[in-house]
């Protein structure tokens, strides 16, 4: 385990690496590109990179879904999670791969039943979640549920701490696929200790159950919840707010070396849709957390979804970023401006390929120029450039690209080398 201070100096590390790593790759030319297995880009530190992974056979990719709490938060029934997953496939989400269907906090009863199990709330939840998961399992999509590693939930339902076997095998038996895990009411014990018994016993199980840490980042979990979870929460909870969205963004990425097939940091369930931001603001949210492998999460109410909302979530190309196979979290690589505000976020994709983000968090539009150096390649290789949102191919300038963007905005990329026509030219 690495220490604080250690972990403190992280973004120092990031910066020296940056440094340390730009001007050999820049001398590199293409002849010798086809000399070496392949170009590196190892402008990003991914020293960490799968070392530690929860081994259970999820998570290669990002989960993707929707999750009742940030629009509903209490008020849900089982009337509501059926029509959620309706509306899943009908506006053909499903499809896209938003496939987990997932319970938040109050689907139990404030007590457990006299054999000691978890009791579904009669009111809310009358037929039981077996025949909830039976009948999101006929839609092709998978149940989650939620439950806390204290002796609570936050909202006071009784919590799994100490009742991991029990709860776990419920669970299973009801052919549930996914576990929220939360944090509250954890008397006080690290959650070092309180989150590995949960693990072993969905283990035991038997049953494949996707198991999603909660733990708000308490103890730095990127350094050690691989081994423990398929993802770990990095910060305390969104809400649907800009302030809340940049902050959350920025405090995830100083973890991006952790992340990978098996086990992603993630920075919390989506809000696009929920009101609180304007749609270029939404539409900067969701680049940002596919472009970090975040799960995603739908955070709204998908039975009234609007046209704006799902032209947003159903962008296949940024979809495609957040599912690229290569897992590696893209991450903040250069920020200019008052306060930082022209931001270029970037990550490497599989097939030598780049995604660049150019993010203006300025009050005003503004124009984000991104170098080839910036992101460590060779500034004479060409690239085709392909806008995520226009769906367009721009024309490929070599060494520089900018962009004009609206005042917190985001525009994604990818860059696909050209190498092949570049050695013609040599
Ligand atoms: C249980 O853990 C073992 C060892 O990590 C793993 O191979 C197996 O797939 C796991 N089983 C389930 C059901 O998660
Ligand atoms: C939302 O999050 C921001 C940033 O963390 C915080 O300042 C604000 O108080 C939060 N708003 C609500 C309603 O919780």
């Amino acid at each position: 385990m690495i220490d604080r201070e250690m972990s403190a100096s992280f973004p120092l590390l990031i910066l020296l690496s940056l440094y340390l790593c730009c001007p050999s790759i820049a001398v590199r030319k293409v002849p010798h590109l086809e000399e070496q297995e392949r170009p590196t880009w190892n402008l990003f530190d991914t020293s960490n990179y799968g070392k530690l992974q929860l081994d259970n056979g999820l998570a290669l990719t990002p989960q993707m879904g929707w999750n009742s709490w940030n629009f509903f938060a209490c008020n849900i029934n089982e009337k509501v999670i059926k029509e959620t997953a309706d509306a899943l496939v009908s506006t053909g989400l499903a499809n896209l791969g938003y496939i987990y269907v997932n319970i938040d906090d109050c689907w139990s009863s404030p007590l457990r039943n006299v054999k000691g199990d978890l009791n579904p709330e009669p009111r809310t939840f009358p037929s039981g979640i077996k025949a909830l998961a039976d009948y999101v399992h006929d839609k092709g999509l998978k149940l989650g549920i939620y439950s806390d590693a204290g002796a609570f939930t936050c909202q006071v339902r009784p919590g799994s701490l100490f009742h991991e076997n029990r709860d776990a095998n419920l669970f299973a038996s009801w052919g549930v696929d996914y576990l929220k895990y939360d944090n509250c009411y954890n008397l006080g014990i690290k959650p070092e200790k309180r989150y590995p018994p949960m693990r072993d016993a969905l283990n035991l199980t038997g049953h494949t159950i996707f198991y999603s840490l909660c733990e708000w980042g308490v103890d730095d979990p990127a350094l050690w919840a691989g081994k423990v979870g398929n993802s770990w929460r990095t910060t305390d909870d969104i809400n649907d707010s800009w302030e809340s969205m940049t902050s959350i963004a920025d405090l995830n990425d100083k973890w991006a070396s952790y992340a990978g097939p098996g086990g992603w940091n993630d920075p919390d369930m989506l809000e696009v849709g929920n009101g609180g931001m304007t749609y270029q603001e939404y539409r900067a949210h969701f680049s940002i957390w596919a472009l970090m492998k975040a799960p995603l999460l739908i955070g709204c109410d998908v039975r009234s979804i609007t046209s704006e909302t799902l032209e947003i979530l159903s962008n296949e190309e940024v979809i495609a970023v957040n599912q690229d196979p290569l897992g590696v979290q893209g991450r903040k690589v250069s920020t200019e401006g008052e306060d930082g505000c022209r931001q270029i976020w970037a990550g490497p994709l599989s097939a030598d390929r780049l995604v660049v983000a150019l993010w203006n968090r300025c009050p005003e539009a503004t124009t984000i120029t991104v170098k080839w150096e910036l992101l460590g390649i060779d500034p004479t290789i060409a690239f085709t450039v392909r806008d995520l949102w226009k769906h367009k191919d721009l024309s490929g300038n070599v060494g520089v690209f900018s962009a004009q963007i609206d005042s917190h905005d985001c525009h994604m990329y990818i860059f696909t080398p050209q190498t092949a026509d570049h050695s013609m030219v040599m």
